[in-house]
């Protein structure tokens, strides 16, 4: 028999029909835009500042000191906003994972911090006293801005690459074989070309949009800074690094194995193909016009790009939140095991909200159960509803399919309680569907639950078949 451990529990948060995750990347993907904007903003200003100091872009000071540094300096402010909203926002909905993040790399974290702050300095520095230094220190300031805001990334890179592709550090729990895992390098080549990319939209948008220039003087600006999406031509051949370094399963999610995450991913690819064609044959070619309109597409392309891109790397984790080390609903690996001994929310300190609501004990253990769970990726009857997807099983199937959970879809993790609570969490959803009665009976079946320990036995408690690798290596 497992030794009865203790489970680190933690409140969870109800954002009613949303899921959580959808709280986490609409943020994120706003917070990733500008960020990225930031970095390749602050490269674009340092390279047009160096042209124009030598003399091959007369008004490349015109773009460097008017709004384009206002828009970098807005998008750094929200950015780092926006980040602190990530912290804020992903501490409530998976406090052990951000604990996880923490306690392994806390000093890439301060590390990264360090950076921040002096990419806020120098930033600030330049946008409030720029326009009065001499050129070397204008450079100086803009380069230090620059390489202090790609090392944010570079940090920060490392950790949420650690999350898909943990590597090394699987075996040997050391930080640099975390942080410089397999997908690092490809993701953090990818991540600088899209912050050039954003940038160089950008200043397209803003060139058209600065006053007293000519024809000729824009066209010179904006195929200077259209050479920043030169590099996105390396892209498919990233992608294809990228791809080769990210686990088979999360690939095959992709690949056509979840609708959801081919649409967003084809969306991130044909948004930044089209990027791709018009950038390379309409502005480094034929050195054609971009106007203001045109530009703004781009951009909005560029976005979506980022949207999809970002939303296929959170997706395809599942079911983990780190790789083969904790599952999405905050369960390590290892616990499945003593939870189902134990009951995975027998110690489950919390309340529940509006317990005078459901009709019986039953039903509450049941709501406890997806509370704890299931609700990191299911609501009941909003997004990703728990109601709508079993609507069509027979009691008979939930009991079977919910016990078996990493079969019924590969991307789930296995269930993790007692018979007991498999028979209340299959309760709670006959009660909602229902439409939830004031009076419910308890289902007490001794064969009933001996049934569902035969499933649960039968799954075991590995991850689903797309990890079945994991079987064979040592416990965790
Ligand atoms: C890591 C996230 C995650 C967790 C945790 C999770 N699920 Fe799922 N589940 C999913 C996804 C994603 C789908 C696919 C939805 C779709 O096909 O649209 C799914 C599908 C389902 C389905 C439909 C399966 C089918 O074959 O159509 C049911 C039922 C279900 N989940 C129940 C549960 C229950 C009960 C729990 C908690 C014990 C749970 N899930 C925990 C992510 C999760």
């Amino acid at each position: 028999m497992p030794d009865v451990l203790s489970f680190p529990y933690y409140p969870i948060n109800d954002f009613g029909p949303n899921m959580k995750g959808m709280v986490i990347g609409g943020l994120g993907i706003f917070h990733v835009f500008l960020a990225q904007f930031a970095i390749g903003g602050g490269l674009l200003m340092c390279y047009l500042e160096r042209l124009g100091q030598r003399g091959e872009s007369p008004d490349a000071r015109k773009f460097v000191d008017g709004f384009f540094k206002l828009l970098v300096l807005i998008s750094f402010v929200i950015g780092a906003l926006t980040g602190v909203g990530m912290w804020f926002t992903s501490i409530q909905v998976s406090p052990r994972t951000i604990g996880l993040m923490v306690d392994e790399f806390h000093w890439i974290w301060a590390t990264e911090w360090t950076f921040f702050c002096l990419e806020i300095v120098s930033g600030y520095a330049f946008y409030r006293y720029g326009e009065r230094l001499d050129d070397r220190s204008r450079l100086t300031l803009l380069a230090l801005y620059f390489v202090a805001a790609w090392f944010s990334l570079f940090w920060i890179n490392g950790i949420l690459s650690w999350q898909l592709t943990p590597g090394t550090w699987l075996e040997t729990r050391s930080v640099w074989g975390g942080f410089f895992n397999p997908s690092f390098w490809p993701s953090l080549i990818f991540r600088t070309i899209t912050s050039m990319t954003i940038a160089a939209l950008v200043a397209c948008v803003v060139i058209n949009a600065i006053p007293d220039l000519d024809r000729s003087a824009r066209t010179r600006l904006i195929n200077q800074s259209a050479r920043f999406l030169a590099p996105m031509v390396l892209m498919p051949l990233l992608g294809v690094w990228y791809f080769s370094s990210i686990p088979p399963d999360s690939r095959s999610w992709v690949l056509g194995g979840n609708v959801a995450m081919m649409l967003f991913f084809l969306l991130g690819i044909g948004a930044s193909l089209l990027i791709g064609v018009y950038a390379l044959f309409g502005l480094l070619r034929q050195k054609l016009f971009i106007n203001g309109a045109t530009a703004t597409l781009l951009r909005a392309l560029g976005f979506a790009a980022t949207a999809g891109g970002e939303f296929v790397r959170e997706g395809v984790r599942k079911p983990f939140t780190v790789r083969e080390t904790l599952y999405s609903n905050s369960i390590r690996l290892g616990e499945i095991q003593m939870l189902r001994y134990r009951g995975s929310v027998t110690d489950d300190p919390y309340p529940l909200k509006g317990a005078e609501r459901y009709p019986n004990d039953q039903v509450r253990l049941g709501v406890k159960v997806y509370r704890f769970q299931c609700s990191i990726c299911h609501t009941i009857d909003g997004a990703n509803a728990l109601l709508h997807l079993s609507s069509s099983w027979s009691t008979e199937q939930k009991r079977m399919n919910i016990a078996q959970l990493q079969r019924t879809k590969t991307f789930m993790p296995p269930f993790a309680g007692t018979p007991r609570e498999c028979e209340a969490l299959v309760q709670y959803l006959e009660w909602v569907s229902a439409y939830s009665p004031a009076a419910w009976p308890v289902s007490e079946d001794a064969e009933v639950l001996a049934r569902i320990q035969g499933w649960l036995d039968d799954a075991g408690t590995e991850p689903g078949a797309a990890f079945l690798h994991l079987a064979a290596r040592k416990p965790r």
